[in-house]
């Protein structure tokens, strides 16, 4: 049982990120996200300052940490003892056998509760447990691409998920039932993938969903649909972030997916 809800996951089992882990969740975003359009647009110096944008990420993890409405979760799994052993580049050899190595959080996804969600609250940090942010210079960053990134996507969320930002767009009834949970973010650490970390995390929020009667939405990197489509997501509609200057611009999907009604009521 967890802040009040009780899930019955298979082998990898998600939980609430504590303070104690983000450092790993800025070095998992960094790692897992250096590949993507957003990364590629916004942080065109990914490279060359590396921990600036471990530093960016952590911060922002911990900002969300503090946020009532936000959720994170996390997923481990057994990384060897031998730091020697560790061979990111060929993802199977990144787990040991269970109970050989040393539990290391490998996953990590942030949600955004509706603002009528009972569960506001229940899942945010004590203020004092949470560090102070780590300094970080954005060297790795281009804001006025990042600041473009967030306008486009804001706009894209109050237009298909109702109830967040500003209030003053035309929504299509059908698609404003019931509140939406947002994803805003789910990676895994590159030597993890493929290994049923995101689908886990994926299935807890769903139950999260079914017993609250919650729909779930993310807009997501075209490359990544088929994982939420394995889960139950249909793709709803487009965001086009624009080109800019020598940088090429991107589509994402939006996707959403229907609360199941729950068998046990809660
Ligand atoms: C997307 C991501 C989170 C998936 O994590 P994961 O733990 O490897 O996913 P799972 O092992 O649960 O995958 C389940 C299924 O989703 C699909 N899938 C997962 N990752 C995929 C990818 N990168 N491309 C296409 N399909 C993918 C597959 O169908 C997979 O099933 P299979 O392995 O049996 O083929 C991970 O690849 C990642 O961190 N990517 C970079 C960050 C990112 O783009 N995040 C999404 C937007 S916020």
């Amino acid at each position: 049982m967890q802040n009040g809800v009780s899930f019955g996951l298979p082998y990898r089992r998600p939980r609430i990120a504590k303070p104690e882990d983000l450092p790993h969740l800025g070095e998992i975003s960094a790692l897992g996200f250096k590949e993507s359009d957003v990364f590629r647009y916004a942080r065109p110096k990914g490279d060359e300052f590396f921990q600036d944008a471990v530093a960016s990420f952590t911060n922002w993890f911990r900002s969300q940490m503090l946020d009532k409405r936000a959720l994170i979760l996390v997923t481990e799994d057994w990384q060897p003892n031998e730091p020697d052993d560790y061979d990111p580049s060929f993802p199977l050899t990144g787990t040991a056998k269970e109970g050989e190595g040393k539990r290391v959080v490998v996953g990590v996804s942030a949600w955004y509760l509706p603002q009528e969600s009972r569960r506001v609250g229940k899942f945010v940090s004590p203020a004092a447990d949470v560090p102070d942010e780590v300094p970080s210079e954005d060297r790795d960053l281009c804001k006025e691409r990042l600041d473009i990134f967030r306008k486009v996507k804001d706009e894209a969320e109050c237009k298909y998920f109702k109830d967040i930002g500003p209030k003053n767009y035309e929504i299509d009834p059908r698609k404003s039932i019931r509140p939406t949970i947002i994803c805003n973010k789910i990676v895994v650490h590159p030597a993890f993938q493929r290994l049923g970390h995101a689908t886990a995390m994926l299935r807890w929020i769903q139950q999260l969903c079914n017993c609250d009667c919650l729909k779930q939405g993310v807009i997501s990197p075209r490359a990544v649909e088929p994982l939420f489509r394995k889960v139950g997501y249909e793709t709803i509609g487009e965001m086009q972030v624009p080109d800019d200057g020598d940088v090429r611009g991107f589509t994402q999907h939006v996707m959403w997916c229907h609360w199941i009604p729950a068998k046990v009521p809660v």
